[in-house]
């Protein structure tokens, strides 16, 4: 696998490496140092999950993806901003507690060393539950999810683990299901892997189990960590990066390691109609790789327009080995691109949309979601660089291709997620929180942004760092 050249990394990346250490502590602090002035409105919570905890005993997780869960929350109140954080747990992280050793696979970690091991687990899955990619309020319900199809209630309260959420039917499923703003529910894809493959798609309501509406079958399931969603399709894209499920039980090898680099296949789209399960595709373009959708929707010409953050090649999951992380090895641009799919005349169009690194893509949902939008934030790189960690956060205009950003010396921003003012009129207006290392300082704080200009309203000091997570969400608790 190719993987990009860049300049060596500075300094300041070398010092952020704190980000992939292991945070072992679990605290509850009611009131956070504030600077700033955070907006009295802000009256809910923002839960994130993340790894936390890169070793166990003697054993080290492999890759930044790999980390046990921990859940963060920082809950605000009359201008005050309290935290919490806790271990998700479940098997996967009591089992290894337990034992002092790595019991189950994850990502790019696989215990099983001995071929009897090896045999014993074809035939007993030991799936992980360690829900450290993203989670959603669903109804009353709190779900953390990782891309395993053991999804993880918790109680947003005493951020703790309570069962497996619901079903998921088949094998490999994401982190990032969409809402259906006909029913509240959300809708999600899973791979079933067998003798016969196929993508499933299926919603899970507010409250009850996941129901299939529509399935399609595939050779060579593609790696997808999320997919689009418009009024009436899903919008699938299919990197060239694949698995061949029949070779899987027997590889010996962690799960992503499973899957080849094949761009010969090109990036594949889909669509797949949501009411009647219709497909129509794929159509194909030139290979790439990427991690997150920002949004989809139908132009006026029913073409569909899907903008993902995407990467030249997958060379990407290698650079986020911890091993090349900690050495400060490059880590590969994401660049936000459009794609716009012609069904009628089977092409597909790709357009840069702006120069930053951007990835971590956050809208404004409620608002955007499925429909015509103007605004994108999220972590990036500066522009003139071709590599390196996120070093700051990025408002996209996306009909414009102009961008705002906010930086700092030696900080290093995680995914910035936008909230909506209450009396908000203009689709920008709100804030935009996002978990920020100070790698001089060695410790982390919240930063609430003004999302149309990026400049700081406020920020709340945690006495510790806080290692580079994913995703999360804000939510009345
Ligand atoms: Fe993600």
């Amino acid at each position: 696998m190719e993987v990009a050249s860049a300049p060596r990394s500075t300094a300041a990346e070398s010092a952020a490496l704190r980000g992939f250490d292991t945070l072992e502590d679990e605290t509850r602090i009611d009131s956070l140092p504030v600077e700033g002035e955070i907006p009295g409105w802000l009256t809910g919570s923002l839960i994130r999950t993340g790894p936390a905890k890169f070793e166990e005993g003697e054993n080290q997780m492999r890759h930044w993806f790999d980390g046990f869960a921990m859940l963060h929350r920082f809950a605000f109140s009359d201008g005050g901003v309290s935290y919490a954080n806790r271990f998700l747990g479940g098997k996967a992280y009591e089992a290894a507690k337990e034992k002092g050793e790595i019991t189950y696979s994850e990502f790019a970690t696989d215990p099983c060393r001995s071929l009897f091991k090896r045999a014993f687990t074809m035939f007993m899955p030991k799936l992980t539950d360690n829900c450290n990619v993203n989670l959603v309020k669903l109804g009353d319900r709190f779900v953390a999810m990782t891309e395993t199809p053991l999804p993880v209630q918790f109680d947003p309260d005493t951020l703790e683990a309570a069962g497996v959420a619901w079903k998921v039917p088949g094998e490999l499923t994401t982190a990032h299901p969409h809402l259906d703003r006909a029913t509240g529910g959300a809708v999600n894809y899973a791979a079933k892997l067998g003798p016969r493959n196929k993508y499933r798609f299926f919603i899970v309501p507010k409250e009850g189990e996941a129901e299939q509406f529509a399935s399609m079958p595939v050779d060579q399931p593609a790696y997808m960590h999320s997919f689009g969603q418009t009024e009436r399709w899903i919008v699938l894209a299919e990197f060239p990066f694949v698995i061949n499920p029949l070779k899987l039980a027997t590889s010996g090898r962690p799960y992503i390691e499973n899957y080849r680099w094949k761009p010969e296949r090109g990036t594949r789209f889909t669509l797949i109609d949501r009411k009647t399960g219709e497909r129509r595709g794929p159509f194909e373009t030139d290979a790439c790789f990427g991690f997150h959708h920002v949004n989809s929707y139908e132009d006026a010409d029913g073409r569909v327009v899907a903008d993902i953050c995407t990467f030249t090649d997958a060379g990407i999951v290698e650079d986020l080995y911890l091993d090349r992380l900690r050495a400060g090895k490059p880590v590969a641009k994401p660049q936000l691109h459009r794609f716009t799919i012609d069904a009628a005349a089977g092409t597909v169009d790709r357009e840069l949309l702006v120069e930053e690194g951007f990835d971590l893509p956050r809208i404004n949902y409620g608002r955007c979601h499925e429909r015509p939008y103007r605004y994108a934030w999220g972590a990036g790189t500066d522009p003139a660089r071709e590599s390196g960690f996120f070093d700051r956060i990025v408002a996209a205009d996306v009909e414009q291709r102009t961008t705002k950003h906010w930086a700092e010396p030696g900080c290093f921003p995680g995914e910035p997620v936008f909230v909506a003012a209450p009396d908000a009129v203009g689709e920008n207006e709100g804030v935009l929180l996002s978990v920020v290392l100070d790698a001089n300082a060695g410790t982390s704080f919240l930063l609430v942004l003004d999302a149309a200009d990026l400049s700081e309203r406020g920020r709340a000091s945690v006495p510790h760092h806080i290692p580079f997570g994913f995703h999360g969400q804000y939510a009345q608790v």
